[in-house]
């Protein structure tokens, strides 16, 4: 459920015509609907209503501060992995105690931020990491409240790039280590071991090997209490895919309900406090990114749309052949036929190809066109790879929209290097 349509012939954000940021911002850009980013979260967050959870949005699936404000207003905590993305949660007005900071390699400067902030947990995934953490939280005079994230060895069926939870991946403490890394912990003085964090990975439709992991942990838990831990709280992580193709049938994810009976199934007897950290499921769908046609192509077998947008604008298609399904601005009109075409990008590499053979109602040179589904890993995976300036993103509220980060010229955009004067 998105918030973008057709209404009178050309494609809306709510109440926004996409032509009129077109007007105002050039292309290509990314769009968001604010509407749709609050209904994913409720829906998400009410679906654990009767149980005691936080749900911590994933910074890094879309990190804009006007995002993060408006999650922050709806009660939304914020998962961070990196400094970075802590400042960005503070500065959206997400408090310290709704943030939770995941990763492998979290540095002592991140770690002294984390704790100044007062964080509520830190996920840690490595014996040298609670060490670090240990000797940072003495030197500050704190004790750091930390889940462990555990590596379940449960393969999801994800794309391989984004899979985390099989034991050869360098997420989390490996599975025949936990009750040791348990122990060790607790010894600490500067540690306060409050949870168990698992995550096995990203773009899961099916609740299969969520039940395989979490039924693990959950076991872990029950080991760990008769083993004297004080366990208190449970992080699942996030994971839960999102439809990107309307066209097939392909595999539908789970309602975030269905997930929430699944979990109360698993968990509910063991009074923990459940901690989620989704991403894409809140803000996949509530962004898109729109270009323009620069040239219509014939090749010697195929037929090119070249867009001014390219794979460092979106660059999932390219890094995990991902599908986004692709729309033209003005509807076409019923029964116009359909063209195969293959989209792609001005940067100079045949990887910068969006879609292969994707038949589009015919095209012409300046038509404007949609990426669905761009909202989450879109912008934030954006590069100047070609010297291309990062594309600005707009959010629509009703019939307003604003520039919440602005196109940069391209002077801005050389302004962060320096020729050495001995050059
Ligand atoms: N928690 C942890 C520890 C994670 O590593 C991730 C995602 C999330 C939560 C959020 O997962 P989500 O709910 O969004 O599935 N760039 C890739 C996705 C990478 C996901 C990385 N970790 C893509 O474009 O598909």
């Amino acid at each position: 459920m998105h918030h973008f349509s057709y209404k009178n012939g050309s494609l809306h954000a709510e109440d926004v015509s996409l032509t009129s940021i077109v007007d105002e911002v050039g292309t290509p850009f990314y769009c968001y609907s604010a509407a749709t980013l609050r209904r994913h979260y409720r829906v998400f967050a009410d679906a654990f209503a009767s149980q005691d959870a936080l749900v911590a949005f994933s910074v890094k699936s879309l990190s804009n501060l006007a995002v993060l404000r408006l999650l922050a207003k709806e009660g939304a905590g914020a998962d961070v992995v990196s400094g970075g993305e802590l400042m960005r949660a503070q500065k959206a007005g997400i408090p310290g105690p709704r943030i939770v900071f995941s990763g492998v390699g979290k540095t002592r400067e991140e770690m002294a931020s984390a704790l100044d902030a007062d964080i509520y947990q830190v996920n840690v995934e490595s014996v040298p990491e609670l060490r670090a953490l240990n000797d940072v939280a003495l030197a500050c005079g704190k004790q750091a409240p930390i889940a462990l994230r555990v590596n379940p060895d449960v393969s999801a069926g994800a794309h391989n790039k984004i899979s985390t939870g099989r034991a050869e991946d360098k997420f989390g403490i490996a599975w025949s280590q936990a009750h040791e890394v348990f122990t060790l912990a607790a010894s600490l003085d500067g540690i306060n071991v409050a949870g168990i964090d698992v995550h096995i990975g990203s773009q899961i439709t099916d609740l299969a090997p969520f039940e395989r992991a979490f039924g693990k942990v959950t076991n872990l838990v029950r080991e760990l209490r008769n083993a004297g831990h004080k366990i208190t709280r449970l992080d699942l992580g996030g994971g839960l895919g999102i439809p990107y193709q309307h066209s097939s049938d392909a595999s539908v994810p789970p309602h975030p309900s269905v997930y929430a009976d699944m979990i109360k199934k698993i968990a509910g007897s063991l009074d923990l406090q459940l901690i989620f950290e989704p991403g894409r499921m809140i803000a996949g769908n509530a962004g898109i990114l729109v270009a323009r046609v620069i040239y219509v192509k014939q090749g010697a077998a195929r037929k090119f749309l070249i867009l001014d947008a390219a794979m460092n604008d979106l660059i999932r298609p390219a890094l995990y052949d991902a599908w986004h399904d692709i729309v033209p601005i003005d509807e076409p009109e019923v029964g116009a036929g359909k063209v195969l075409y293959d989209l792609v990008g001005p940067v100079c590499e045949s990887g910068d190809t969006f879609a292969r053979d994707r038949p589009l109602s015919p095209t012409a040179e300046d038509a404007l066109i949609a990426f669905l589904t761009a909202g989450a890993y879109g912008a934030v995976q954006s590069s100047e790879y070609n010297s291309r300036p990062l594309i600005p993103e707009v959010l629509v509220e009703g019939d307003k929209f604003s520039v919440i980060r602005k196109r940069p010229s391209i002077e801005e955009m050389l302004a962060k290097e320096e020729i050495p004067d001995w050059l």
